[in-house]
């Protein structure tokens, strides 16, 4: 198959493109390295830099697409909450623009990369699909409107439609930004270096964390599983996780105690987030298949990555 990675250079994108390259497949990317880097992709894959909301760029890059996965976003909760416009313009014009560019040119299927945070606080767990969303940052409210553009045009131009709401992913070589660093390769790196991290809160909020390689494996069978057609499907672990359990795991995988520091003055956010998976395995057969534990293992022995 032809695919076109959005935001491929990313975290998540550059794991997905790289597996699809080693299975035989043609990938072009298309990023403008806002936060992603190019060093880590395959030599195979066909990087292009640019802006997901360029339409004449895209149109070039549509050219004998068979799937599109729409990865390019920003993607901070508490820098929405700073840049809300810009959030809008990226993560909801990127999805119109691609929309719009795929009319044109005539692609089959696009996939999006959805999140978990669009359920927020929910008054059970773990969380379905039909939840009512409950937003409480920009970042997502403009998935849930990039989902709901997403689905709109794809009905209307008659395009295939799938979003993943992804929960925690995390794995080797995701970024470790100085202004909202994602808490498993953060704390690594803390524990690894001077051995004290702070945690948010008392530390019993829990989450959902999944391994990049099951994100990778269910964006790839949502490209060309049946049934799918504008579905939203969780993808997760389907564990919870809390954040001082997440420490524990750490501690024994490195073998060094940590000194943890409790900042209660700053919330830990929701208290609870985890995955119901049953859309996803009736769906996709989607089964994730690495453990915290292996997962953490696998994230210690990558070099941490900084911007
Ligand atoms: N990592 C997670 O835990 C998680 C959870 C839920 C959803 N997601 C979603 O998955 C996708 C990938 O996330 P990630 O963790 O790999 O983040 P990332 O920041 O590593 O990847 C996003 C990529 O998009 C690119 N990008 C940003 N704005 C762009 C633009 N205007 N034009 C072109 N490219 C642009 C960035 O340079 C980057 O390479 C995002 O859509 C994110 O919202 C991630």
């Amino acid at each position: 198959m032809r695919y076109l990675i959005t935001g491929g250079a990313g975290f998540i994108g550059s794991h997905l493109a790289n597996t699809l390259v080693r299975r035989g497949h043609a990938v072009r990317i298309l990023d403008d390295l806002s936060s992603g880097e190019r060093e880590h992709l395959d030599a195979a894959v066909s990087f292009h830099r640019g802006d997901v909301r360029d339409l004449p760029k895209i149109w070039s890059l549509l050219q004998n697409v068979d799937c599109v996965f729409h990865l390019a976003a920003r993607v901070s909760v508490s820098e929405s909450i700073l840049f809300p416009r810009d959030y809008n313009d990226v993560n909801v014009g990127g999805t119109v623009s691609l929309m719009e560019a795929m009319r044109v040119i005539g692609v089959k299927r696009v996939v999006l990369a959805s999140s978990a945070t669009i359920y927020g606080e929910q008054p059970r767990q773990p969380v379905h699909e039909e939840m009512t969303p409950n937003p409480l940052a920009p970042y997502a409210v403009s998935k849930i409107a990039a989902e709901h553009y997403l689905f709109t045009l794809g009905r209307l131009y008659g395009i295939e439609t799938v979003a993943l709401r992804i929960f925690n992913a995390y794995g080797p070589g995701q970024t470790i930004s100085p202004s909202h660093p994602p808490v498993i390769p953060h704390f690594l790196h803390q524990i690894l270096g001077q051995g004290s991290v702070v945690i948010h809160g008392d530390g019993n909020q829990t989450r959902d964390f999944v391994y990049v390689d099951d994100v990778v494996e269910a964006l790839i069978t949502a490209s060309n599983a049946k049934w799918v057609n504008r579905q939203i499907i969780n993808i997760g672990s389907g564990e919870e996780t809390s954040i001082n359990k997440l420490v524990e795991v750490m501690e024994t995988i490195i073998g060094k105690k940590a000194n943890v520091l409790y900042n209660d003055q700053q919330s830990g956010g929701i208290p609870r987030l985890v995955a119901d998976l049953g859309r996803a395995r009736r769906l996709l057969g989607y089964l994730p298949k690495t453990t915290l534990v292996e997962g953490i293992r696998e994230t210690t022995t990558g070099t941490p990555r900084f911007r």
